[in-house]
């Protein structure tokens, strides 16, 4: 008889309060210190239940390595999301494993290697700098709605050309049927879910009106379309035209709130912290002005790079990802069992004090060469996740914030609104907790 060892073991500490209920409805509103005494209680790993699913947490350097590590083996995408599942179907990325996985990544690296990113720098920049132009034009902006705008308008340009997108019926279909992912799931017309897919299929139309368009020209164009269509003319139309426009709407729902997020953390940190933002200032000077912008001229910008990645640690976009439970395992003597749900933590990793010298303090210098506090161990820097499923946009989400920072610190100088509370919420997704007004005036 085969004994499976982990079977034996006892259950993580934790309380899995009511069935159907759960003990934790909600998270509470300060998710860092919410981390520290989950840890403080119960060590690396816990149990709990959230909407009635059973759950187990892990936390801190060794437990999120561990989830990481052993994707397929142990873990697998989970299925909790209904609705994500009822808009996005089974052409989600997220959803896919084994080969189908590996199928999709190839086909989405296409859009985003170095040579397609290439493509898009100027464009990065000509849209950054228009928005700065509508900025210094007003008195105060509310930075989080116009940043939310500029990644929207940054997408949909970059995915298929379209200028504007935040203004048009095609970024207001878009916002509907992302509105549509956290609500109750029940698909009737009157119903929040049931709007959204009334826009997923309007948004739909409109993309497959656009492709019919584009393919009617000679040349396909350099936009993440114009490559699709050439790789499914290489591929013998391999990939139908369904899939195209199922890959551009999973493309346009994962990344753009996360980038919004970095570039408005990196304003509140780099605001609070003057110091920081002169020493950007002063490498900037040093910049020649008159070499155009090319991934050679981005890497000179040391100083930038080391400020983008303190702010993806302290204020990481995403708080952490969810997998399900392939087969029962163990971690430090506790059984993990089947079909249990899994939650990892990032900021757990990016702020424990074993790897980060005093996690809490904003420090860019701790990832210079001789500190590199990211190199300490595999897996400790991880603001966008790791392993098999590590996220596939982030050289892309890098030379959006650099283009866009570096923009910005050559056309502007920015002010906020005194008195203004600028803490940010870290769950679900990194955002300013009270709107923020922000007056640019140009330099
Ligand atoms: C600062 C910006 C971003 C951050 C912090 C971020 C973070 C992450 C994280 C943490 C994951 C892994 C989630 C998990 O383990 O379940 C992930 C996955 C993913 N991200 Fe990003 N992301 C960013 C921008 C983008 C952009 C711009 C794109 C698209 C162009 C993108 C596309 C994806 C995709 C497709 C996956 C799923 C990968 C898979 O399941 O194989 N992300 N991202």
């Amino acid at each position: 008889m085969n004994i499976n060892p982990a079977s034996s073991l006892p259950l993580p500490p934790g309380n899995l309060g009511l069935p159907f209920i759960g003990k934790n409805k909600i998270f509470p509103k300060n998710y860092q210190d919410y981390i520290k005494e989950m840890y403080e209680k119960y060590g690396p790993i816990y149990k709990t239940r959230i909407r009635g699913k059973k759950f187990i947490y892990f936390q801190g350097y060794e437990a999120v390595k561990f989830v990481l590590t052993n994707e397929n083996k142990y873990f697998t995408s989970p299925i909790i999301f209904k609705n994500s599942q009822i808009i996005f179907g089974k052409t989600d990325i997220t959803r896919l494993v084994g080969k189908e996985h590996r199928d999709r990544q190839k086909l989405l690296a296409q859009v985003l290697k170095k040579q397609a990113l290439n493509n898009y720098i100027n464009t990065i920049h000509n849209l950054s700098q228009g928005y700065f132009l509508k900025w210094i034009k007003s008195d105060f902006v509310d930075l989080y709605f116009e940043i939310n705008n500029y990644t929207l308008d940054l997408v949909l340009k970059l995915l298929l050309g379209i200028d504007s997108a935040s203004e048009s019926e095609i970024g207001n279909y878009l916002k509907d049927m992302m509105s549509g992912l956290n609500t109750i799931p029940l698909a009737f017309p009157w119903t929040k879910l049931g709007c959204a897919l009334k826009s997923k299929d309007k948004l739909f139309n409109q993309f497959e009106q656009i492709i019919v368009k584009r393919q009617k020209e000679s040349d396909f164009g350099s936009d993440v379309l114009g490559i699709l269509l050439t790789v499914r003319e290489q591929t013998h139309n391999q990939i139908t035209i369904t899939e195209i426009v199922e890959q551009m709407v999973n493309l346009l729902s994962l990344g753009k709130k996360e980038l919004s997020s970095a570039l408005t953390s990196f304003l509140i940190l780099t605001t609070e912290h003057l110091d920081v933002l002169n020493l950007l200032q002063i490498e900037h000077e040093k910049l020649d002005k008159s070499e155009p912008l090319s991934f050679a001229k981005l890497k000179k910008m040391v100083d930038l790079e080391q400020v983008i990645k303190e702010v993806l640690r302290l204020a990481p976009p995403v708080s952490g990802g969810l997998r399900e439970v392939l087969q029962d395992c163990s971690f430090q003597g506790f059984r993990i069992p089947k079909g249990w749900n899994v939650g990892y933590r990032i900021s757990s990793v990016l702020q424990d004090p074993e790897i980060y010298e005093q996690p809490e303090r904003f420090n860019p210098e701790r990832f210079n060469l001789v500190n590199a506090e990211d190199q300490k161990k595999p897996l400790c820097y991880i603001p966008f996740g790791g392993g098999v499923r590590e996220c596939i946009g982030k050289e892309f989400a890098y030379l959006v914030i650099k283009i866009f920072i570096s923009a910005l610190l050559d056309n502007c100088s920015w002010k906020f609104k005194e008195n203004q509370d600028l803490t940010i919420n870290t769950f679900p997704v990194a955002r300013p907790a009270n709107k923020i007004e922000v007056c640019f005036t140009q330099k």
